[in-house]
């Protein structure tokens, strides 16, 4: 690829501002990335490009590279879901463009212009279905239940090949996700043992302790099962379930994946939805809302190799601390349950947040002249072993989109079959009990499932 240009719709908000404009600076800056980069920024605001990069540093979280942006960002006031305005954009891509560009289209709106958006891309001519050097991004979340992410994926077929649509999960960016298949397939210990017979049970697990800020517009017509389970959780469930891929291409990882997600089962006897207490008052919240922030969730993944294993799933808001992470454990050994050795499990901890990394317990000898046994942890730590910072799940989705690698973007029918599985368990959703407190939960759930979540 020679030249790159990258069309952002939506350009004045939140996801621009903290996630976009840094990651494409930090890969202008470490030339990953054309050097005839050019970020086509379009809002309805009145703004140039001087003073659009001086709006988005002072709404960023963290000062944006601006010498670096200088260079390659240029802001055009549009109104996108006019189709008018297309031909002036058109023109001034074309200017930029010639068969060796790589045109990128990102959708950072929200999902109710989804299909303008696409319609007047589609129409002025901007994207030519099947032109793989012409491809379109679309943020999360892909429709808020199975008959509106149907909907806007019809929509997509009709003016996009899928080949040039891009599902974006940014779980699926993140180091340890990326991570999880190398454990597993890379390493002769894990790969023996990936079984029902050694595999007790697996817990994944996504705990923040931040509420919903000021996102009460959005959140409180989706919680948590919609905003996370339906997502990240069913993709990382995935990943761990799998059946060995035919190849590392992203079809064949995706075809297992989709295998692993069509055989999920629920306990729906073991559900517990929760709300942080102060969630009412939360702005632009129903004032009588049942909407979930925390969710716990007993699954099943009906394979072979994983018939009877219990998945419990859990996440939610304003709980002990942030953290994302995969527990796998596994079964006593042999002498344990022979003698009834009051011997700890070996657990595998794939650790997605705050912290990259695995760690592994089992069961070890107390130094020194006693016999007594201890349980320890052998600990790999990813980001103290990286070179420079570790990237950012955005750097890393931006330029495999760049390469048009899809397998960290995710495939209509993954999205298909975990709305599926949301709805069977809306079905059985009853009230959240309130909660204020994470132990409370942790008791809650050890009294009704027996099982101790950390
Ligand atoms: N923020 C995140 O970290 C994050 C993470 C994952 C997914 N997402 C998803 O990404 C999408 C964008 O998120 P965001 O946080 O950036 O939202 P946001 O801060 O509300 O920004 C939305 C953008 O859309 C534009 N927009 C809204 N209505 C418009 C209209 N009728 N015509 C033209 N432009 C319009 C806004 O322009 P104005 O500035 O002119 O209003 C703004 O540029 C959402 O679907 C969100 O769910 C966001």
């Amino acid at each position: 690829m020679k030249k790159l240009i990258f069309t952002i719709f939506g350009s004045t908000g939140d996801l621009t501002s903290r996630k976009l404009l840094p990651a494409l600076s930090k890969l202008y800056k470490d030339n990953k990335i054309p050097k005839e980069t050019k970020i086509i920024c379009l809002g309805r605001k009145d703004l140039n490009t001087k003073s659009y990069l001086t709006y988005m540093n002072d709404e960023s979280s963290a000062p944006l590279d601006l010498k670096t942006l200088e260079q390659i960002v240029e802001y055009h006031k549009i109104q996108i879901t006019d189709k008018n305005d297309y031909n002036e954009l058109k023109k001034i891509i074309s200017k930029e463009t010639d068969n060796q560009t790589k045109q990128l289209y990102y959708l950072a709106i929200g999902p109710e212009l989804f299909f303008d958006v696409a319609q007047n891309i589609n129409h002025s001519g901007l994207i030519e279905k099947a032109n793989e050097n012409q491809l379109i991004i679309f943020e999360k979340p892909f429709g808020h239940d199975l008959k509106s992410a149907k909907k806007i994926n019809q929509m997509l077929w009709e003016f996009f090949d899928e080949k040039q649509i891009y599902r974006i999960d940014h779980y699926l960016g993140k180091e340890m996700i990326q991570n999880i298949m190398m454990v597993r397939f890379a390493n002769r210990i894990f790969e023996e043992v990936w079984y029902n017979r050694t595999i007790k049970n697996v817990k994944i697990i996504v705990k923040e302790t931040d509420g919903i800020f000021n996102r009460g517009g959005y959140y409180d017509q989706s919680g948590a099962l919609k905003d996370m389970v339906q997502s990240h959780l069913i993709q990382m469930l995935s990943m761990v379930s799998m059946e060995v891929p035919l190849s590392y291409h992203s079809e064949d990882v995706k075809n297992e994946k989709v295998k692993a997600i069509e055989n999920v089962s629920f306990d729906s006897n073991s559900f517990i939805f929760g709300q942080y207490e102060g969630y009412l008052n939360e702005d632009k919240v129903n004032k009588d809302s049942k909407t979930e922030t925390f969710v716990f969730i007993k699954a099943f993944v009906n394979t072979p190799r994983f018939k009877g294993v219990p998945f419990y799933l859990m996440t939610g808001k304003k709980l002990d601390q942030k953290e994302s992470v995969i527990i796998v454990e596994f079964e006593e050994t042999s002498e344990q349950r022979k003698w009834n050795l009051p011997l700890s499990t070996n657990k595998l901890y794939i650790k997605i947040a705050p912290d990259d990394g695995v760690g592994l317990k089992f069961n070890s000898k107390v130094p020194g002249l006693t016999g007594d046994v201890q349980e320890v942890e052998l600990e790999y730590c990813a980001a103290c072993n990286a070179v420079g910072n570790l990237s950012e799940a955005y750097e890393k989705l931006l330029l495999e989109a760049t390469e048009s690698h899809k397998t960290l973007f995710t495939r209509w029918d993954e999205i298909e079959l975990s709305w599926k599985l949301i709805e069977h368990i809306k079905e059985k959703q009853t009230d959240p009990i309130i909660y204020n407190d994470y132990k409370a939960l942790q008791v809650l759930i050890k009294e009704k499932m027996d099982v101790k979540m950390p």
